[in-house]
């Protein structure tokens, strides 16, 4: 079965992960479930420079006919009628990425008030891979705490800490490669990835 995959953007800073992970995403088959927070398509404007008017149009930037393999559904952070919202509704796993420390906090306590938080909070209760993309630090007590908890309810946090040991050459290099391992988490080995020991 082709993955279908829910995909959360928060307002954290590294909204360049996010749009690397679409990027990727979209050359491959597979069913993607995107939704933003509000901070979320603030701060990727922000910090992508975007000039698109709302996230549709964002995404509708990434994709061309070449690369456009994937099948997406954009969804209102607001809708909690939509079907990602429903356990019922199956899906091989969540990223969300950027994650904000207030989303982790809603992820941590079961505070579902938006669909990201929603989302994950079913992905959870029903036992698929939910990975937490971080990128705040230093970490205070309570972000801490918060990751304790998820992380035994079974999530992943994975703080955006890409790694040097592949000797990466740019700032795209170093997101691909943390996008790559974000990826493994949910099941997906994008071709290409670079490993150690290959
Ligand atoms: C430019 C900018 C960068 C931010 N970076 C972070 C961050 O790295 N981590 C974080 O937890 N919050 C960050 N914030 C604050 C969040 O956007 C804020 O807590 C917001 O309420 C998160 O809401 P959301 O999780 O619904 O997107 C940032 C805000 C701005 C304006």
């Amino acid at each position: 079965m082709k993955h279908r995959i829910i995909i959360g953007v928060t307002g954290a800073s590294g909204s360049l992960y996010a749009r690397k992970l679409l990027q990727m995403l979209f050359t491959i088959p597979g069913e993607l479930h995107l939704v933003i927070s509000d901070m979320g398509w603030k701060v990727l404007t922000h910090e992508l420079q975007a000039r698109e008017d709302n996230f549709s149009q964002f995404i509708q930037s990434l994709t061309d006919d070449s690369t456009h393999a994937a099948n997406i559904t954009i969804h209102d952070n607001h809708d909690l009628f939509a079907p990602v919202a429903s356990g019922s509704f199956r899906t091989s796993g969540m990223v969300i990425i950027p994650c904000s420390m207030k989303t982790l906090s809603a992820v941590a306590t079961g505070c579902s008030d938006d669909l990201i938080s929603r989302a994950a909070d079913v992905t959870l209760k029903e036992r698929r891979p939910l990975v937490l993309v971080t990128r705040e630090t230093p970490l205070g007590l309570i972000h801490l705490k918060n990751m304790c908890a998820v992380a035994e309810a079974g999530a992943t946090v994975m703080p955006a800490s890409p790694g040097f040991y592949n000797h990466p050459d740019s700032i795209d290099a170093m997101a691909e490669h943390m996008v790559g391992r974000i990826l493994d988490q949910v099941g997906i080995n994008l071709p290409g990835m670079a490993r150690w020991g290959d």
